[in-house]
């Protein structure tokens, strides 16, 4: 049995769960965090149906917010086992179909800095409070790892004309905002510079860039992407777990500044 706590952000969203599933698996407890109240408690609810022996507590909070999240870190910090994992998950992730409306807005010419500074503000300086506050925990223990989750627009930026229905980037509506590549590229600099900066204290960074899961796209949007995945097809929501369980154990105890990516070959192209 483990006696180490893994931390999961943004665990009420499509992806949060099944990093949750795949740490009990391996018998880490679970503490998860989410802005989401009511999502979180029906994700902690079902988590605790199905994993009986293993401790999850869940925390309401906005990854902004530092004094909160020190609050839940000293809360955390008397628990009997250990924090040895975060996954910095959460993020403003907005799925092409939730964008419908922003039109013009999501264009360059018109983007507006206050959704941009919100969207870097939580994908980014979220993720490096988390790293802040978590991973001073994990260093008095001189053992952790974290996770960042980035994307296959960490790596290359994306190809809007995806988004059209006839792929023509002139008849692009709804552009994939920016402020998700600006700080999903970052999140690959965080990941660098935490690996470094804290090597010496027994911890480890990684980040995991995923490319699109299967959930309820278009069929235009999903027959584009596919044609641009090697593969031929997205990713379900179960295929990242073996990663999640590798990045988090000793099984990855040599790695540790990288970018693992999996995204069907996407950003091979
Ligand atoms: N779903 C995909 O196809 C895909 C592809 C590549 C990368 N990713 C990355 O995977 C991660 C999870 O994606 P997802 O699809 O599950 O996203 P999601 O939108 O379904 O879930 C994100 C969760 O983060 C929470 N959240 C947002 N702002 C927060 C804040 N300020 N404080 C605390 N919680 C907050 C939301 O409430 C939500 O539950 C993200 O980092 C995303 O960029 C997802």
């Amino acid at each position: 049995m483990k006696s180490e706590i893994a931390i999961i952000t943004g665990a009420a969203g499509l992806l949060g769960p099944q990093h949750a599933e795949a740490l009990a698996e391996i018998n880490f407890d679970l503490i998860l965090l989410d802005i989401n109240k009511s999502k979180l408690n029906t994700v902690e609810n079902n988590l605790k149906l199905k994993f009986k022996n293993t401790n999850i507590t869940s925390f309401v909070c906005d990854i902004t917010n530092e004094n909160n999240l020190k609050k839940i870190s000293k809360k955390i910090s008397k628990f009997k086992n250990k924090v040895t994992v975060l996954i910095n998950n959460a993020a403003i992730n907005p799925k092409m179909t939730s964008l419908r409306g922003r039109g013009k807005s999501s264009m360059v010419e018109n983007y507006n800095i206050k959704t941009l500074k919100n969207e870097v503000d939580v994908n980014l300086i979220g993720s490096f409070i988390c790293c802040k506050v978590f991973g001073s925990l994990m260093t008095k223990n001189k053992k952790g790892s974290i996770i960042n989750i980035a994307s296959d627009l960490s790596i290359n930026a994306p190809d809007q004309s995806v988004y059209s229905k006839y792929e023509k980037i002139e008849k692009v509506k709804n552009f994939k905002p920016i402020g998700y590549s600006l700080s999903k590229f970052a999140i690959i600099g965080l990941t660098k510079y935490i690996s470094t900066y804290w090597a010496h204290k027994g911890i480890r960074c990684n980040a995991l860039a995923l490319g699109a899961v299967r959930k309820n796209q278009p069929a235009f949007l999903r027959k584009n992407i596919i044609k641009r995945v090697p593969l031929r097809r997205l990713a379900e929501e179960n295929e990242y777990k073996k990663a999640i369980c590798f990045l988090s154990s000793d099984d990855s105890s040599y790695m540790t500044g990288s970018t693992l990516i999996i995204d069907g070959g996407r950003s091979t192209w």
